[in-house]
């Protein structure tokens, strides 16, 4: 196991969900962070899809008990700017070739996203044994999970991308699944109206989901 993916395996053992935020005001990151930490949610991906994102995850990451990443990775420009910020570890919904390069050159821990078996032997055979498994509902959802599980029962995933209040536990109860990300717990109109108590509230029922 590579130190990035023990790193990972760690953050996934703090929480069953990592929260996926997009964050359109830098005001919003710290009421947010702290709601989902109140609730119980301390592992936090933050998408690089916002002009404010990188000033959010600088600006998470000074909120106690926050464990702030960056997601939506896409080129190696990104993992400086990721790191500059603050982000302790990265999440990408692919891992093309000078991503991966990028993260192991700066040791950012990275959850690289795959979504067949190819891809998934390929980023293992490279010390990658915990994976983002996107997009999760597309690419088959718990079926493909429960068929990758077979013959590749040492890789884990965190499958990411229509997981949902309703489906999350069925998938956490799959002995190759070690946590999910999800939208839900703070989608952008929750955040935009400031409605910490009911995010606070559903992260706190997020992280009392049931682990197989
Ligand atoms: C994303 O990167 O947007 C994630 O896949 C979130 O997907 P979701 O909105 O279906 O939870």
């Amino acid at each position: 196991m590579t130190g990035q993916t023990h790193f990972i395996r760690e953050l996934a053992g703090l929480a069953p969900i990592i929260p996926v935020l997009v964050v359109d005001d830098v005001a919003d990151a710290v009421p947010l962070a702290q709601a989902l930490v109140r609730g119980g949610l301390p592992v936090l991906e933050v998408t690089l899809r916002t002009s404010c994102a990188l000033d959010v995850i600088a600006a998470m990451s000074a909120v106690e008990g926050a464990r702030v990443g960056a997601g939506t990775l896409v080129t190696p420009q990104d993992v400086k700017a990721a790191m500059n910020a603050g982000a302790t570890f990265g999440v990408s919904p692919g891992a093309p070739e000078a991503l991966l390069s990028a993260c192991e050159a700066a040791k950012l821990p990275f959850l690289p996203g795959a979504a067949t078996a190819t891809e998934a032997m390929t980023l293992a055979a490279r010390g990658y044994d915990i994976l983002k498994f996107f997009p999760a509902e597309g690419a088959g959802g718990i079926t493909t999970l429960k068929g990758l599980g077979g013959p590749l029962p040492q890789i884990s995933f965190c499958p990411t991308g229509g997981v949902s209040p309703e489906n999350a536990e069925r998938y956490l109860a799959l002995p190759n699944v070690v946590c999910a990300g999800g939208s839900w717990i703070a989608p952008a109109e929750l955040v935009r109206a400031g409605d910490w108590a009911q995010i606070e509230e559903r992260a706190r029922a997020a992280s009392r989901l049931s682990r197989g």
